[in-house]
């Protein structure tokens, strides 16, 4: 199986750096800023936290366990690209999108040749590009091509309203 290491874009490249410099100086997060409920959608606040619905049609998959959202915090190359999950009744997971392997997209969306996903009996994210898995945590299942994890940011969700806040400046 190829893979066209040419097609990456070069902002993406410095992941495993922010991964590292993140976990490694424990950054703590601002406060993350509150917007009302009829505002958020996708909405990205102080380049670190965004606010969700699951009730809009971006974020409606969410509504069931076990599926995942591609979601771009931010606009154009500083965009930060996560995918949400919801693992369970009560939780959204987020985690960084771009694969460490070789910096591909794990949108779920994208036709990758194993398939994007997330596995719920396994609570894994796979990467369908080379069969990478992350588990919940965001830490690389050993067998996998990655060399390395991905990051795990904080969400706050209320299942019975269906909001929640993603913090990307906070990893968990
Ligand atoms: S890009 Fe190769 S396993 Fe994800």
């Amino acid at each position: 199986m190829s893979c066209d290491h040419k097609s990456v874009p070069p902002c993406l490249l410095p992941a495993i750096t922010r991964r590292r410099f993140l976990k490694q100086t424990a950054i703590t997060s601002a406060a993350v800023a509150t917007l009302p409920a009829c505002e958020f959608a996708e909405s990205f606040v102080q380049g670190q936290a965004f606010e969700f619905d699951i009730n809009s049609a971006t974020f409606d998959a969410l509504q069931t366990v076990g599926q995942a959202v591609a979601f771009d915090a931010g606009e154009g190359e500083t965009a930060l690209k996560v995918i949400l999950v919801r693992v369970s009744d009560d939780e959204v997971a987020a985690f960084d999108r771009i694969c460490p392997h070789a910096n591909l997209d794990m949108d779920p969306e994208l036709a990758a040749p194993l398939g994007n996903e997330w596995l719920q009996e396994e609570q894994q994210l796979k990467c369908g590009w080379h069969n990478s898995k992350f588990d919940i945590n965001g830490d690389v299942v050993p067998g996998s091509p990655s060399a390395d994890g991905i990051n795990r940011y904080k969400v706050e969700f209320d299942p019975a309203t269906g909001v929640g806040q993603c913090d990307t400046s906070e990893v968990v």
